[in-house]
């Protein structure tokens, strides 16, 4: 099956970005990791990362009819402010998982409420790009059944 992987804006930056919050794995090495690991499983991955609001509204309404099957998406900053990518997500009505780098619980109050979580399969935080890893792994295990 198809899954739509989506980073948000300033994740181009992943590698030099605040590295003691976000690590040292650049952006390009999570999407090839997570390639792999899909193909593994007989899955395919499409990558998009766009820091505009709008780009990331316009690829998810387009994976209602494309063939996409599950999203896995970093909202980054969009996560606390997003209710347009929100409501493009319940319009696909696809299954999606939400992804963080850091751990937003343990971090500032403005970074605890997600636009997201309560409509998501599931949330991974905290474990730098594992993250990622762990919630393709989910979501190849719900494409599996
Ligand atoms: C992030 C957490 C967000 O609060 C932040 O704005 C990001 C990245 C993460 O992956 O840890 O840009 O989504």
């Amino acid at each position: 099956a198809q899954i739509l992987v989506l980073h948000g804006p300033n994740l181009n930056l992943l590698g030099s970005r605040e590295p003691e919050i976000y690590g040292r794995t650049t952006l390009a090495e999570i999407d090839s990791a997570l390639a792999q690991q899909a193909e593994q499983a007989g899955h395919q991955v499409e990558s998009l990362q766009s820091n505009a609001e709008h780009v990331l509204v316009d690829r998810i309404q387009a994976a209602r009819t494309d063939g996409t099957a599950f999203v896995l998406i970093n909202p980054a900053a969009f996560t606390h402010t997003s209710v347009a990518i929100r409501d493009a997500l319940a319009a696909t009505g696809l299954p999606f998982i939400e992804v963080h780098l850091s751990n937003p619980h343990r971090r500032e109050p403005f970074r605890q409420h997600s636009y997201f979580s309560d409509l998501a399969e599931g949330v991974v935080a905290g474990f730098g790009a594992h993250s990622y890893y762990a919630g393709l792994d989910a979501a190849l295990r719900h494409l599996a059944h």
